[in-house]
């Protein structure tokens, strides 16, 4: 289906593409009967995995940035995904950078994106999550950064309001500062200014906990552009402040063999050339973890074989985002499927 439709989404901009696929998921999410229809043509058999002390009804997801402000979980989570993490949410609403700023790579499968994190803020997500119920049978992750005004001094302070506002609303939160669009954001990764941050977290997390009694698990994104001193200080910072996860990786500022006429604008790449390096910085990633606490994997995942690759070689999880962009939502249910199939369970 998705090999009729793609043609007529790619005649239109990157960004309206997305928005008339994430509003039709919103409205069809909304209504049992084309939410009922969407669950059965894209129905996964159960894979469930437990991660971070959740349970999950298999290991694929959905990567941040597709649906930024949480107006589409019910539609999503009927695609098959076993967890959507929805944002990047900043605390207060901000517009992003200037359009055009998101461009599809076709001859490479990727996409560029300088987004800079628009966000309808955290009082507009809380809501949406309040509002669809928490009943589906989907993982719910927000991932969280902070506003582009916020000096990096203050940052702290933009993640724990957030942390404060999601706790009660998701089953996980994602601290990311790992965009490469929010000018001094990867700085946050430094081990200082990470673990400094990260134990603010944790300690704000404990009273959450206590007065929800309930565990609210904190993963880490981080960038895959980082040298391998630079993302052991980092997985070292992780592990210091109690954190329970990792997700590898973001979008990268390497431009290596692209061919698209795309190639030289500025941003984060995603899709297919991203899928060395990210695999890359997960067996790193894996290694200095020591199973302590599990590593997500996404980037360039775009087919089965990949998913399995990164299952096969430790992650819990995987993540996507622009395999969807070329291979369609269908991309979950095979995911899923040869997963089963395989051995790695
Ligand atoms: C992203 N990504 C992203 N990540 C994040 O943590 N917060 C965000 O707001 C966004 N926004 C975003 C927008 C667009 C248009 C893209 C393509 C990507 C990064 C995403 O979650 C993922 O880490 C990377 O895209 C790598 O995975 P894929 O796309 O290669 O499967």
């Amino acid at each position: 289906m998705y090999s009729l439709l793609r043609p007529l989404l790619f005649r239109l901009s990157s960004e309206r593409a997305h928005a008339l696929t994430l509003h039709a998921l919103r409205i069809a999410g909304r209504f049992p009967p084309s939410r009922k229809l969407i669950e059965l043509i894209y129905k996964t058999p159960p894979k469930p995995v437990n991660v971070f002390g959740l349970a999950f009804r298999n290991p694929v997801g959905l990567a941040a940035g597709y649906d930024k402000d949480g107006v589409a979980i019910r539609g999503l989570a009927a695609l098959g995904f076993g967890h959507v993490e929805i944002g990047t949410v900043t605390p207060k609403p901000q517009p992003g950078n200037p359009r055009p700023r998101v461009f599809r790579l076709a001859e490479d499968e990727a996409v560029i994106n300088r987004m800079g994190f628009p966000s309808r803020g955290g009082e507009f997500v809380e809501k949406q999550l309040s509002a669809s119920g928490r009943q589906e049978a989907v993982v719910v992750g927000v991932n969280i950064g902070k506003n582009k005004e916020t000096p990096n001094e203050e940052a702290e302070f933009d993640y724990l309001t957030l942390l404060s506002r999601f706790a009660p609303l998701s089953d996980y939160l994602t601290v990311n500062v790992s965009s490469p669009n929010t000018a001094g954001l990867r700085d946050l990764q430094e081990r200082k200014a990470l673990e400094n941050l990260l134990l603010h977290l944790h300690q704000q997390r404990l009273v959450e906990q206590e007065h929800l009694k309930k565990r609210i698990p904190i993963l880490v994104k981080l960038s895959p552009d980082m040298d391998e001193a630079g993302l052991d200080d980092a997985l070292e910072a992780i592990l210091a402040t109690c954190m329970d996860g990792v997700i590898v990786t973001n979008t990268t500022l390497g431009r290596e063999g692209l061919r698209s006429d795309s190639k030289g604008e500025s941003g984060g790449l995603s899709g297919k050339p991203l899928a060395v390096r990210s695999e890359a910085v997960l067996r790193q990633t894996i290694k200095r973890l020591g199973g302590k606490i599990p590593a997500v994997s996404a980037g360039g995942i775009m087919n089965p074989d990949d998913a399995k690759r990164r299952l096969e070689m430790g992650a819990a999880l995987v993540q996507v985002y622009t395999g969807l962009v070329y291979r369609g939502p269908g991309l979950v249910k095979r995911i899923v499927e040869s997963y089963a199939e395989s051995e790695v369970s």
